[in-house]
């Protein structure tokens, strides 16, 4: 600044222009999106997990304002359940969103360890933080401990966790009240785990992967939904409002990954339909992991290691062309400010765990050089990652408020958090104890909270990117473990990016890991993680690859549709097809429904649903067309020569016979419907040979 001074002397007018060159060009040299310190929020993110710490606190606790809090857990019931986390501002230990919440900060090791730098050993410490406390919760064979704490009294005090003193009272499933929900959560996240500490405690893994067996298979032998049984407990607060049938092909995905047992494959294949895998697909969150399966085992499928998981991946698909914003009918909002928005309270849970499965496939896509083919467009896995980043950015202060929603990164942040703990002073500053009524002060103070949670991402704004920052908001100031768990690997590839030196750094460290199973894609193995071009025709150049970064604005590229594979009037390359379906169109449009409503209308019912159509209204086109466009949708193919119901309507036979011999070419047995094509590709998948198990992780627990 001296030289200014000297140069211009006395000359506002001069100076106050030189001085806004100066502003400007420092901004060209650091442009606003570059400015955030990703590392430090990782860091801080996974602080955060310190502060929700039940239990006895560790030498190494690092949030010094906690202190041990609920040391006789389990003791009404005669077992120890100390440890473990707390869910959010209150002081109940929710096993549902516990155990959902470990799998994810375990799959963040899983995929994105070798990146984390020097927060691998403290993200893997949650980790061990959370699996601790469910193998304490699921030491007896065929109960599961799912809660503690009353959450009526609990809800209805301010109180220190430290100073506790409503009921906590103990909640379990077992045979004769099953939760096949939490028990599935609680067996995903226990074999998580066993991958993250395969190498580095093999005897803890093994206990992990042995546990993991045992819960899923009490989940699956006795199947229920938890909120039965529990009713009075667990709702409103965890209810399982979705079913559980998801958390079953959840829990199978992760033993699949964990034990590569064949039997959880055959597993996945043969209850994809009955457990409904395909539905309900833009939701990922505690209570539905539907996308988040759709996600995890397309890795497998973009690797080219397990085909017969095809339609997961078309889900997986299907769940991303959701979500892109700018959709006439999206089903995900975005508020003015671009945030993801669902309505429902706590939205930043949605914005984290959709955000973070845009990456994690956008990362899975790359590596198999692959895009996204939704109906008009095609997204890139730059254009994933570059949406997944703007809600990043969002959340640390790129919105209309500038405000920063994790509590302690950047100059504004929440300061009056819904949490009980960060609200109250802490015990080092007055040890007395604090009753139940005795914190409501604290409550409806204006005051900001004297103790930081450090990494705390609350609720975030509404929908048209207001915040009020007061404790009686909680929807919007409560943080939860659940909103930070999957910003752990948004923050993590955010960092690497922008900073690959980042990666060298820390690279060599941490190669002797090998936290990845044999067929897992081996993410980051380039010194530039995130963008790897190892598959690209030109490895040189991103500008020269067709999605690449540079060249996508942000914006969809025009989708290439595919063409069928045969043409409209080909219909006597199959005389047998041909002569059946002028005969009796019913019979081969029941076929090719069954196939695409993938087995859920049998073949029967659809003919026969025909049959009835064309007696009634003489037009079954305009049923048949629906199919069409339907089907068209999951293969992505082109709409030839003209509109579907047009088509239909023009030559009924011929797009049947195009339809029917488009699906034999993509390897279905048109004779043996949708169940019989499952099974065969069952029997296939057992033929196939399979890769070592791990043999310790195959004997039983006692
Ligand atoms: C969001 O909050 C602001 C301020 O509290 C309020 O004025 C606005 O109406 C709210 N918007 C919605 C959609 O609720």
């Amino acid at each position: 600044m001296a030289p200014i001074v000297l140069c211009l002397p006395g000359n506002v007018s001069a100076f106050r222009v030189t001085l806004a060159l100066l502003l400007l060009l420092s901004l060209l040299l650091h442009p606003i999106s570059a400015g955030h310190d990703y590392h430090d929020a990782l860091r801080k993110s996974i602080l955060f997990f310190e502060g929700q710490r039940s239990g006895k606190l560790p030498p190494d606790q690092r949030l010094k304002w906690r202190r041990d809090s609920a040391l006789h857990d389990g003791s009404t019931a005669g077992v120890d359940l100390t440890g473990g986390y707390y869910d959010a501002g209150d002081n109940i230990k929710f096993g549902f969103p516990m155990a959902f919440t470990t799998t994810l900060l375990a799959w963040s090791v899983i995929d994105f360890g070798r990146t984390m730098g020097s927060e691998l050993k403290n993200t893997v410490r949650a980790v061990k933080w959370g699996t601790d406390y469910l193998l304490k919760a699921t030491a007896v064979p065929d109960v599961v401990f799912v809660q503690v704490g009353d959450p009526y009294s609990d809800h209805n005090c301010w109180e220190r966790p430290e100073d506790m003193d409503t009921s906590r009272a103990v909640y379990k499933i077992d045979k004769n009240h099953p939760g096949s929900d939490v028990a599935g959560e609680t067996a995903a996240a226990l074999a998580a785990a066993s991958i993250v500490f395969r190498s580095r405690d093999p005897a803890y893994s093994r206990l992990l992967l042995n546990r993991a067996v045992r819960v899923f298979e009490f989940a699956d032998r006795h199947r229920g939904a938890y909120s039965a049984s529990l009713r009075s407990a667990v709702c409103p607060f965890y209810c399982d409002v979705n079913g559980f049938q998801d958390e079953l092909l959840w829990g199978a995905a992760w033993l699949h990954k964990a034990s590569r047992r064949r039997v959880y494959r055959e597993y996945i294949v043969r209850n994809e339909v009955v457990l409904r895998a395909g539905d309900t697909i833009n939701e990922f969150g505690w209570d539905n992991k539907h996308a988040g399966i759709n996600v995890l085992i397309s890795k497998e499928v973009l690797m080219g290691k397990a085909d017969y998981f095809h339609s997961f991946k078309q889900n997986a698909d299907e769940f991303i062309c959701s979500i892109l914003p700018g959709l006439s009918h999206p089903q995900v909002q975005y508020s003015p400010g671009g945030l993801i928005f669902k309505p429902g309270g706590s939205n930043m849970q949605h914005v984290t765990s959709l955000s973070f499965l845009l990456l994690a496939y956008s990362n899975y896509l790359s590596h198999a050089n692959k895009v996204v083919p939704c109906v008009q467009t095609s997204a890139s896995p730059a254009f994933l990652k570059q949406l997944a980043k703007r809600q990043v950015d969002y959340i640390l202060g790129d919105n209309p408020l500038m405000m920063s929603y994790m509590v302690g990164y950047g100059a504004r942040y929440p300061q009056r958090i819904h949490h009980r703990g960060s609200s109250l002073p802490s015990v080092q500053v007055h040890p007395a104890h604090i009753g139940c009524k005795a914190g409501s002060r604290y409550f409806l103070s204006p005051n900001p909270n004297p103790n930081l949670l450090v990494g705390a991402v609350v609720g975030g704004p509404n929908s048209s990117d207001a915040f009020p920052d007061s404790r009686p908001f909680f929807q919007e100031s409560e943080p939860t473990t659940y909103i930070n768990a999957p910003l752990i690997i948004l923050l993590i590839i955010m960092y690497s990016s922008s900073n690959p030196n980042g990666y060298n750094k820390y690279a060599s460290e941490q190669l002797h890991h090998h936290d990845g199973p044999p067929t897992g894609i081996p993410v980051s193995s380039s010194t530039e993680p995130y963008f790897s071009t190892s598959h690209d025709q030109d490895s040189h150049s991103h500008s020269h690859h067709p999605y690449s970064h540079s060249q996508v604005p942000p914006h969809l590229r025009p989708r290439a549709p595919v063409p069928w594979s045969s043409g409209l009037c080909d219909c006597f390359s199959d005389p047998k097809n041909c002569c059946i379906t002028c005969w009796c169109p019913c019979i081969t449009f029941g076929q090719i429904a069954e196939i695409v409503d993938k087995g859920s209308t049998s073949c029967g019912a659809s003919g026969a649903l025909y049959t009835l159509i064309t007696c009634v209204t003489g037009c079954p086109c305009f049923y048949s067309c629906f199919y069409r466009s339907k089907m068209r949708q999951q293969y992505a193919l082109e709409e030839s020569p003209c509109n579907d119901c047009l088509l239909h309507c023009f030559c009924e036979f011929c797009a049947l016979c195009q339809e029917y011999r488009h699906l034999q070419s993509r390897g279905f047995d048109m004779a043996i419907g949708w169940h019989g094509n499952i099974e065969e590709r069952n029997r296939e998948v057992a033929m196939t040979p399979v890769p070592p198990v791990v043999e310790q992780g195959m004997s039983r627990d006692k």
